[in-house]
């Protein structure tokens, strides 16, 4: 028997950086995937595989797992351990994750496969709700990252879009079928270090900080309502205004102001998704642009279409 499940990756439409500092942000499922598919084995081991690396571990090595050399994969070991706990068993079994989501880019792709591996271990026993998976990934990647916000996980398993904010989550009820041009710069770059970047920034510009906190609060409230009109001029100038208040806390680089000038060419708005610092740039398209936009952002970066994912998980 198998258990297939599969969680969609998500890009920050609005409000990141600002969001820690109590603004809220506005999320957005994309239609690219990673799947994970689990089944018993005859032996007691643990098996994964995914494009990234394997992993191999006996069942009683599940006691130790800051024993697993692939950090990443910890999680996915923490899931097979409390599953099993749960359901009282003591057998081996393998999951292989195959993504669409390109990783370590910020387009949400370790939560995705949280979602993902819970769902698909889960369901080789019994079948959970989407809140109960979605318990089970965030304290998963909590393992390693023990200060995820589960703002990922949530989008991923939900679908959608989604206002995130220090207070929780909260659905946009919305079917706008937006579609972006997601570019990547190709540029390795670490959140935590950007993150601390911007908090030196604030710190040495407490008036400008709060006033462009305000800005952005604005630019958020101005996108929910073009979401509500389905106004695609309205809701890429508000994405470019939002890049122009990323490049004053300097999360902005030469590569990406490049992709942002080429896609803003022929979109209606781009800007940084994510932390910056590198990782990607959106910009936001439709059928009258999409092909001009990723043509330009061609000739710079490995650019592909993304749309609006609005199953989240899924699974049987
Ligand atoms: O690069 P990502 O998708 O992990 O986004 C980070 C978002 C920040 O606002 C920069 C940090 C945060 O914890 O909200």
């Amino acid at each position: 028997m198998r258990s297939i499940a599969s969680a969609p990756g998500k890009v920050i439409l609005f409000g990141e950086h600002f969001v820690v500092y109590g603004v809220k942000a506005i999320l957005c499922s994309i239609d690219k995937r990673i799947t994970a598919t689990s089944k018993f084995l005859d032996e007691p081991k643990i098996r994964i595989k995914s494009e990234l690396g394997d992993a191999e571990i006996d069942l009683d090595a599940l006691s130790d797992l800051n024993s697993i050399p692939i950090r990443f994969m910890r999680p996915f070991f923490h899931i097979v351990k409390e599953t099993l706990k749960e359901f009282n068993e003591k057998i081996g079994m393998e999951i292989i994750l195959s993504s669409e989501i390109p990783a370590g880019i910020g387009l949400g792709s370790s939560s995705a496969a949280c979602v993902a591996v819970t769902a698909s271990v889960t369901g080789l026993f019994n079948k959970k709700s989407k809140e109960q998976i979605l318990k089970r990934a965030i304290e998963s990647e909590r393992i390693i990252f023990e200060d995820v916000s589960g703002a990922d996980s949530s989008i991923s398993t939900f679908g959608g879009l989604m206002l995130y904010g220090k207070n929780g989550f909260e659905k946009i009820d919305s079917k706008n079928n937006l579609s972006f041009i997601i570019a990547n710069s190709n540029q390795v770059h670490n959140t935590r270090e950007v993150v601390l970047n911007v908090r030196k920034f604030k710190n040495d510009n407490e008036v400008m900080f709060t006033k462009m906190c305000e800005q952005e609060n604005e630019l958020v409230t101005n996108a929910l309502s073009a979401l509500k009109e389905d106004d695609l001029n309205k809701l890429g100038s508000l994405m470019a205004k939002n890049q122009k208040l990323l490049e004053k806390i300097n999360v902005s680089t030469d590569k990406l102001d490049l992709l942002i000038k080429e896609a803003s060419k022929t979109s209606y708005g781009a800007k940084i998704t994510g932390a910056g610092g590198g990782g990607c740039i959106i910009s936001l398209v439709d059928e009258s642009n999409a092909s001009t936009t990723l043509e330009n952002l061609k000739k710079n970066s490995d650019c592909f279409i993304a749309k609006v994912d609005f199953n989240g998980l899924s699974y049987s």
